[in-house]
Formats: structure tokens, sequence, C-alpha cells
């Protein structure tokens, strides 16, 4: 488990030492042009992606001291502590155990049974065959045509994300629909298109209480009663934790998620109940697998060559030390549209707290603000401020080797722009017009996957998943939680009855005054 306060370690006074004597002044024209092998040095296969870090604000010597971090914080026993289901999760007593989501059948007897490992594998093996057999039978069923996803956060990104990037692999003749916004425009939107003779809804709900989903879900309900749909039971089907309040809804189908699931780290489970009817048992089992070996990836590989562990220090070296704010995501793929809501929620969700483990204040920064878009639209938007801006931002690239079209002139394009704006971020241009002078010296990483493979895919998500584990490893904080999002929740609750009352008493006068310009 986590030891050390990363801010008490010797590796965390070097690397300070390290950032004021080098690192702030650091630049890349002048780094790759002494070391002609600085590419190499800073580049890293891992399955079925290829990164290149060489852009970054790092030498040997720095990336030494990271290395150097990770050890001293414990890194490496914290990893093995979640893979082997120790709850790590520990303000709310659970493991976190998304790995076994994707730990293949065939190797379950060697597990060991400490923590109920084994059971909990056999468990998630058997619900996704049962589910993987349901979805088959959805796909088979010519009548269904509108697949609706009801759920929010974890429970909606995921295949969200992965349905819209694996799009020419989905089944033809079904249409997938997402409703997570409690807003009355969506689920009206959606429903205002549809059959309820040829839908199938799907509630997923970790917790099955979450407002913005049961609202819609009984919205749902009310719709397809209304609009003389029969067979609820037919209708209707939950991914869930709460079996109990799901059949009180009315459905007869459910799936189980566990409470070592976190939302964010769902999709691998039966929250992945849309993706599986989209692409279909192969594909998501290939999905599972390429997961899996980036898992594999993950826990074996020493600190030094391990993709995961490499990136999520880079992470901590701008967030704490060059006090970077945030980290733009660039897609270079219109299919990964939805990945930088997906990486979000993933990143700032599990690593945006300011006390650690053991609930002591942190006296340092966390989760950076993720943000991004899909190139080459981004360019036509906030790359300005990237470009010119007061601020340096460090820009992730993500590139896709092999295009799953046929428009051979497009890849190059979109390849080329990527390569294009990493070049001219690093090199910047020198112009006697102030208002054309770009500084350059801009950080990227450059990730390439193989392909938009449901494998690659898989691999690539699973990546995001532990570096930023990594990263609130090294902060010594749980990532697994997320305390913040209740507060808001219960101050919604107060408000809307009050819009039922009309009561004001108590609310402080900004929150009164607009409560009467809006009720
Ligand atoms: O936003 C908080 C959160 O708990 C997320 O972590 C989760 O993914 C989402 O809400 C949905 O929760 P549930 O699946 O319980 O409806």
């Amino acid at each position: 488990m986590y030891k050390n306060r990363c801010e008490q370690t010797l590796a965390w006074d070097s690397l300070k030492n390290n950032y004021q004597k080098s690192g702030f002044s650091f630049d890349l024209r002048k780094a790759f042009l002494k070391d002609p092998i600085r590419f190499e040095k800073f580049s890293q296969s891992a399955p079925f992606i290829f990164a290149d870090l060489s852009k970054n604000y790092l030498d040997e010597e720095s990336e030494g001291l990271l290395f150097d971090l990770a050890n001293q914080t414990g890194l490496s026993s914290h990893r093995d502590a979640m893979f082997s289901g120790h709850p790590i999760n520990n303000t709310e007593s659970c493991a976190a155990l998304h790995t076994l989501l994707r730990f293949p059948s065939e190797k379950i007897s060697q597990l060991s049974t400490e923590y109920g490992l084994r059971d909990k594998a056999q468990q998630a093996c058997d619900t996704l065959t049962s589910m993987l057999l349901f979805a088959k039978s959805v796909r088979d069923d010519l009548s269904i045509t509108d697949i609706v996803n009801i759920g929010i956060g974890g429970s909606d990104l995921g295949s969200k994300m992965a349905i819209h990037a694996l799009q020419e692999l989905t089944i033809k003749g079904k249409r997938f629909h997402f409703v997570a916004n409690i807003d009355g425009y969506e689920i009206s939107r959606v429903l205002g298109d549809l059959n309820p003779k040829s839908c199938l809804f799907i509630i997923s709900s970790k917790s099955f209480t979450t407002q913005d989903t049961i609202s819609n879900a009984l919205s749902a309900k009310h719709w397809f009663l209304r609009a003389g749909g029969i067979a609820v039971e037919k209708h209707f089907c939950a991914v869930t934790n709460n079996l109990t309040a799901a059949k009180e809804f009315g459905v007869h189908t459910s799936f189980p998620i566990w409470d070592w699931v976190g939302g964010r780290y769902s999709v691998w489970s039966a929250m992945g109940l849309p993706l599986a009817i989209a692409i279909g048992e192969v594909g998501f089992r290939s999905f599972l697998n390429g997961a899996h070996q980036m898992d594999e990836h993950f826990r074996v590989q020493p600190i030094t060559q391990n993709l995961p562990v490499r990136l999520g220090l880079l992470d901590i070296w701008y967030r704490n030390f060059y006090k970077f704010t945030s980290r733009n995501v660039a897609p270079y793929s219109s299919a990964l549209k939805e990945l930088p809501f997906f990486l979000q929620q993933l990143e700032m969700e599990s690593n945006g707290k300011s006390v650690d483990s053991d609930g002591q204040a942190l006296t340092f920064s966390t989760s950076p603000v993720v943000w991004g878009q899909a190139g080459s639209s981004c360019q036509h938007s906030f790359f300005q401020m990237l470009h010119q801006g007061s601020d340096v931002t460090p820009i992730e690239f993500i590139a896709i080797k092999k295009s799953g079209h046929d428009l051979v002139s497009h890849h190059e394009a979109i390849l080329a722009n990527a390569l294009a704006q990493a070049q001219a971020f690093m090199f910047g241009q020198e112009n006697f017009d102030n208002h054309k002078k770009f500084k350059g010296n801009i950080p990227s990483t450059f990730l390439v996957m193989d392909d938009l493979s449901p494998k690659s895919l898989g691999s690539f998500l699973a990546l995001q998943e532990h570096r930023v584990f990594v990263s609130g490893s090294i902060w010594g904080i749980n990532s697994f939680d997320q305390w913040g999002v209740e507060l808001g929740k219960s101050f919604a609750k107060d408000i809307q009855s009050r819009m039922q009352t009309g009561i004001l008493v108590g609310l402080d006068s900004s929150t009164a005054g607009l409560l009467k310009i809006l009720n």
C-alpha cells in the first residue's frame, strides 16, 4: 500500500532542485540538437500503442528522479495491492478491481483466493457470459431498432465514446441513443423520434438512485406506456448494484455490477451492454482482451519501461513542478470526439481531491483540468490560445495509424496535421511582427494507436486508467471515491422542494433572488 507522502521523499526535493537548475528553462529544440537519439530514448511501445514522449521537458536525469519518486512512494506495491483485490478504496471499504473484468476466464483458477479475488473473477465471468448472450438476442431481434441507454457519468460516457469510436464495426439496422442529462430536452428529443415497439431501454445505474437517471427512466416508462407500449419487461432492462430497486421499477432483466467496480471504470462490466450490442461478442471480448494486455504491461514491466508509469510521472512533473494547470487532449480522429469527455471524468473525478487517503490535507496541487476536442476541428478553435496565449499547456496528441475508412488522402491529411501541430508547438516561429511570433517550446506527447479496433481501444483506455492511478498513487489519494459530487446533489434536493413549497427562509439572498426569478 501507499507508504510515503510524496512531498516528504528525497526524490521530491531532488526534482525541485532539478526544476530550478534546468527544468524551468528546458528548451526542446536544444534538447533535440544535443541528443540525436532523443526520440529513441523517450519513446515507448506498449500493446497496440506507441508513445513518443520526446517532445516533453524531460531528460534522463529528470525522468530518473521521477522513477525514484515512484519507488520512494511505493507505487509498485500500491499497484500490486490494486490487482490483488486489497480494499484500496478505503473510504468506501472496497477494492478497485476493474482489471478483473477483463481477466481471461481460462486463468481464473490461477488467481489467489485472498480478498475473494477468484470468486469475484468468476462472478464477473458469469455475468459477462449472460450479458453477451442477452446482447446477442437483442442483435438478432430485428424488431428492436433503437437502443436507449439511460445513465450518467461512468454509466454513460464509456459506451457512448466507444460506440462512436467503433462505428464502422457496429451492427447495421440499430440506432444507439444516450440519455444522461436530467434536462428534459435530452430525453424528449430522443423519445420524440421513437416507436415504443422497437425500443430497448437500458437503465444503467450502479446505485439506481441517481436522480438524473431515475427521472429519465421514469419519463421513458411513462412515455412507453402512454404511447401504447406493452411488456415493460421486454423493453426495459437494467445494469445495477441495486437489483431490488430495479425490480421495483418493473425491470425483469438485470445484470449486476459490484462495489469493487467504480462508475468511471465500468465500461468493461455489464455497463458496456450498449457497446456489446453494437459490436457483438467477438468485438467486446477483443475490447476486454486489449485492456488485459495493457494491464499485464502495467503489472509486469519495470517502471522505466512502463507506459502508464511514464505518463503518470510526467503528469506529476508538469502539475507539481511546472505548475501547469491543465492538459489538453487532442485526438486526431473524429471517431474519438467523445474521448475528451470520458478522460475528463476519469482523471478529474478520480484525482480532483485535496486530502490523502487518510484524510490528511495535501500541500500540493492534484488533478489538472483535462480538456480537449478532436483534431482537426480543435485547430480552428482554441489552438490559437495554445500557440500564442500567455500560459503553457501540455498537449497529448492521439493519432490512429491505420484508418477504418478508405479515403486515403483524408487519412494522410489528418496525420500530417497532427504531426505538423506537434512540430509547430515545439519549434514556434521568430518574426519581427509580434502578432505573428510563436514562442514555441510547448511540450506535447504523441500517442499512436495501431488502429481503431476494439482491441486497440481497450488497450488505450486501460492505459489511461492506469496513468490516472499512477499520479493518484504518487499523490497518496484515493482515486476511487468521489465524495465531491455529493454536496451539490443534496443542495439540489432542498432547492427543488423549495420550488414546490415556495419557502425561501434560510436561503442566501442570491439563491433566493434567483429562485424567485426562475420559479
Ligand atoms: O457523478 C457521480 C457518479 O457517482 C459517478 O461516479 C457515476 O459514474 C455516476 O455518478 C452515475 O452513478 P450511478 O451509476 O450510480 O447512477
